[in-house]
């Protein structure tokens, strides 16, 4: 008889970690309810799909997937770096921008030290610093907006980095340069910002933080961004981060040598250069924020104003039931409960048609 072993014993933060929890997919839906003709408006994923451009390059590259991918990410360092005139040592990749959240917790956390984050705000965050033993303050926000002023007065000598969405997931409100530019005159020195802008090429307000300066003109500023979003190539994962040498070293030691895979590179290359996507991208995004907005404010709803794919809507009732009655007519969007937010939806802009099919839809549940 093999020796009875218990199982081993699980690190209490490690039990402690909750699991991340997507939009339903498309496909379960199917299952449950025997639907077809199904949109997801749950994910903020990019209702065109990705640039005609990304897909031939994942085509053309397929051939090649019994290589390992270039490590470095050369290809996309020279174009993005280019893109967004940076030099390209001040760029990391990841597998999603998912990957750096994590990694910047593994690079800069040590137990006990404290992270600053809104609240509600994206879940990542929270699990880095979980994993990395530290200790999370949540500021909540102002309005469903981060109220960088009370995030200053939380600083303390511990605090190693701070998490600002911009725009913020679930809320699509976003902070102002100025604002920014007063919460780092206020940081001790050693506390990394970490400006996560997952939406922002769908920003149109003057005001918003222009990182790149941010990120040149200080040592301790990292910006997130993603092609997941505007780029539509969600499902391959990858996002990138910038920042000072320095910080991109630190990162790039704690991160796996391949961890952003082949055809990954290869479309991102290609949706970077295929500009005509991205600007339609973006104008079907600015029209359907609006036609979203006016159509659920003319439901009697309220509207957040978002900068972002999503909007974030008071349903002034408990939102699983609008959700549930939602889904059974093949509509899938995200509930607030997740953020605390019992009676909002989180409902990400799609097309035209979507928006149309969406809203109509959403005054027969609430007015039967
Ligand atoms: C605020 C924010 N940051 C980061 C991400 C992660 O994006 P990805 O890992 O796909 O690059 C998301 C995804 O929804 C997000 O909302």
């Amino acid at each position: 008889m093999p020796r009875q072993v218990p199982p081993p014993e699980i690190p209490p933060n490690i039990a402690s970690l909750r699991p991340y929890s997507p939009g339903k997919p498309i496909a379960e839906v199917e299952r449950e309810f025997g639907l077809t003709d199904i949109i997801k408006l749950a994910s903020n994923e990019n209702a065109l799909g990705p640039s005609p451009a990304a897909i031939d390059a994942i085509k053309a590259h397929a051939g090649d997937v019994h290589m390992y991918p270039d490590g470095g990410c050369h290809d996309l360092r020279q174009a993005l770096a280019l893109h967004l005139g940076v030099n390209p040592a001040e760029l990391t990749f990841g597998n999603g921008s998912d990957e750096i959240i994590h990694l910047l917790g593994l690079a800069f956390l040590r137990p006990g030290d404290q992270v600053i984050q809104g609240d509600p705000t994206f879940s990542r965050y929270e699990s880095a610093v979980t994993l990395g033993e530290g200790e999370c303050i949540k500021v909540p926000l102002r309005e469903w907006r981060y109220d960088l002023e009370a995030i200053a007065a939380a600083v303390s000598p511990r605090t190693r980095i701070v998490f600002i969405a911009n725009p913020n997931n679930p809320t699509g409100s976003y902070v102002t340069h100025a604002e920014v530019e007063r919460l780092l005159e206020r940081l001790p020195d050693g506390c990394v910002l970490c400006l996560d802008e997952a939406y922002y090429e769908y920003v149109d307000a003057p005001d918003y933080p222009d990182s790149v300066r941010f990120v040149q003109a200080r040592a301790n500023v990292v910006a997130l961004r993603t092609f997941s979003k505007l780029y539509g190539l969600a499902g391959l994962r990858v996002g990138y981060g910038m920042s000072r040498p320095e910080i991109i070293r630190a990162i790039e030691q704690v991160r796996e040598p391949f961890n952003v895979n082949h055809l990954a590179q290869a479309a991102a290359v290609a949706a970077l250069s295929d500009r005509q996507h991205a600007s339609l991208s973006r104008s079907m995004v600015a029209q359907g924020r609006q036609q979203l907005s006016d159509g659920l404010g003319a439901l009697g709803l309220i509207v957040w104003p978002s900068q972002a794919n999503f909007v974030w809507v008071d349903v002034l009732r408990p939102a699983k039931q609008v959700f549930d009655a939602l889904l059974r007519q093949g509509i899938i969007v995200r509930t607030g409960d997740a953020f605390g937010a019992d009676t909002f939806l989180r409902i990400t802009i799609g097309t035209k048609d979507q928006n149309a099919r969406l809203l109509d839809t959403m005054q027969k549940v609430l007015y039967p």
